[in-house]
């Protein structure tokens, strides 16, 4: 597999076949990807990797939460901006909408939507899970930097056959999240990861997003 067709393949894949995760291989994508890029060759990314009994220990003790102490924490960060603008606004409404159109879960069923995004806990049934976390001293160029680490790490599992998904709902439960991984202090939580191999039985395995043309994004000058 060439890059183009690691960038052209990655997607976020939000349901699982429980195939197990060589370890060896995620050992090597996860040290691997620590070739990106990062400001200084600060490296800040800090990452907690969990299969087998420490995975179902995370799982049980957030399901324990969200049945009895469902209203999250305040948060370290905003996952949006409070009042998204256009066009950012519309690609997150379509994604959701036809993310739901799949599933069978209309705008007028809340609950059921509701309900489906506590999948993002289960880390859609992967049979890994990773926890990005990150210096509370860094700032957004090093957060830039976490990103592309783990980017790389997606690509780079694709090369092995394997899917994921960027999780940002775990960021809700950050206190949960540290009680059971009890990381240093002075770590925050930006998301998690799901990863392991596409369920393509499901027809959310169809989900293709959308991407705006090159000339909505990019001012592109003698070039
Ligand atoms: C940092 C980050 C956090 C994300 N958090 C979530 C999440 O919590 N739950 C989820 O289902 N998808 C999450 N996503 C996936 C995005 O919705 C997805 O990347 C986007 O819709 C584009 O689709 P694609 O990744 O399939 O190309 C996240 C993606 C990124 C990069």
């Amino acid at each position: 597999m060439n890059v183009s067709e690691a960038v052209a393949t990655r997607r976020s894949v939000r349901a699982y076949t429980d195939q197990p995760v060589s370890p060896e291989v995620l050992r090597e994508v996860l040290a691997n990807a620590a070739r990106a890029p990062s400001g200084g060759n600060l490296q800040p990314w800090r990452i907690y990797a969990l299969a087998g009994e420490p995975l179902t220990e995370l799982k049980a003790a957030i399901r324990l939460r969200l049945r009895t102490r469902p209203t999250p924490p305040k948060p370290e960060y905003a996952v949006y901006p409070p009042s998204l603008s256009e066009p950012y606004r519309n690609q997150r409404f379509a994604i959701g909408e036809a993310m739901y159109a799949l599933l069978g879960i209309p705008r007028e069923n809340k609950l059921g939507r509701l309900q489906w995004i506590q999948n993002n806990f289960d880390f859609f049934g992967a049979p890994v899970g990773l926890m990005c976390f990150i210096d509370r001293q860094m700032g957004p160029p090093q957060w830039s930097d976490l990103g592309m680490y783990l980017q790389t790490v997606m690509l780079l599992l694709r090369e092995h056959g394997l899917d994921s998904c960027a999780q940002e709902a775990w960021s809700l439960y950050h206190d949960t999240v540290r009680e059971v991984l009890a990381p240093p202090d002075e770590l925050m939580l930006f998301c998690g990861m799901a990863i392991g191999y596409a369920d393509h039985a499901v027809p959310l395995d169809r989900l293709q997003s959308e991407r705006a043309p090159l000339d909505a994004f990019a001012t592109l000058r003698g070039c």
